[in-house]
């Protein structure tokens, strides 16, 4: 009998995701979801200021891109900055808003040329003028892009991301009895992916910090001790390594 995973089916999963559920071709993950954390350590390791391993981590994810799309995973999903890092210095979070802006400015044309579609997930409604046009610019101008699609969660959060999506049921008067998985998974922030296969978080905490808290529901695990900045190919590989190794049953037992 078919494992189907079920919010993957309620969307119409994909042959590869079916292929993916029937444990056929689990090589590599479609979708990997990655917290970039442990910048602030980096940095403090080398007595320098929390800003320069941010710094350091937006070089970093542009060269995890590349690595990821060259080993075939298509959809990239990034927690940069969630819902609760507000709770920080106001001089780290206005640091972290213009480091965007440069991070922008600096690797758009570059991430464009190399072929990736840029998505921002997450509530735009509290940040700038010039960041939300920041991320427009960087939605639009990658939009056509087929190589990868590099999704980054900004001021996201697991739960702001359902509560929006009920807020929507809310808005178009929908009957309790039309609100299922199926309608909700369809207005959730990355309804335009399918739902993580792997989910690794850098920096050496195990936990989910808020990221995608409905999407994640069968992703497999992988926490690494690795601080962010020193994250690369060597890393991916054995977070890839260890995802093929794995028996994805979806709730089901296998023949
Ligand atoms: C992750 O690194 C980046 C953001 C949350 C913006 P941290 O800034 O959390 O780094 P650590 O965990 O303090 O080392
Ligand atoms: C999670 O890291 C958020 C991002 C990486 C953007 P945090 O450093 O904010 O998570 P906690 O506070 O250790 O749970
Ligand atoms: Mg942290």
């Amino acid at each position: 009998m078919a494992v189907v995973e079920p919010s993957a089916a309620a969307r119409g999963s994909s042959p590869r995701t079916q292929a993916a559920a029937d444990g056929e071709g689990t090589a590599v993950p479609r979708h990997v979801a990655v917290v970039m954390d442990g910048n602030g350590r980096w940095a403090r390791k080398r007595m320098m200021p929390r800003f320069f391993g941010h710094k350091a981590g937006v070089d970093t994810l542009v060269r995890t891109v590349d690595t990821f799309a060259a080993r075939g995973v298509e959809y990239l999903t990034v927690f940069a900055f969630s819902s609760e890092n507000w709770k920080r210095p106001s001089e780290e979070v206005s640091g972290l808003m213009s480091l965007v802006l440069v991070a922008v400015a600096k690797y758009l044309s570059k991430l464009a040329g190399d072929g990736v579609r840029i998505r921002i997930i997450g509530d735009r409604s509290q940040v700038s003028d010039k960041l939300r046009r920041a991320w427009e610019d960087a939605e639009s101008r990658t939009a056509h892009n087929t190589r990868i699609t590099l999704s980054v969660a900004f001021n996201y959060g697991g739960r702001w991301d359902v509560v929006q999506a009920c807020r929507q049921a809310l808005a178009q008067r929908l009957a309790p009895e039309q609100l299922d998985e199926a309608w909700l998974g369809r207005h959730m922030a990355l309804a335009f992916a399918p739902d993580p296969d792997l989910f690794i978080r850098t920096g050496g905490e195990m936990r989910i910090s808020n990221f995608l808290l409905w999407q994640a529901a069968y992703a497999e695990l992988f926490f690494t001790d690795c601080l962010w900045p020193d994250f690369g190919a060597a890393e991916i590989d054995a977070a890839l390594a260890t995802y093929a190794r794995r028996d994805r049953r979806f709730g089901a037992i296998k023949p």
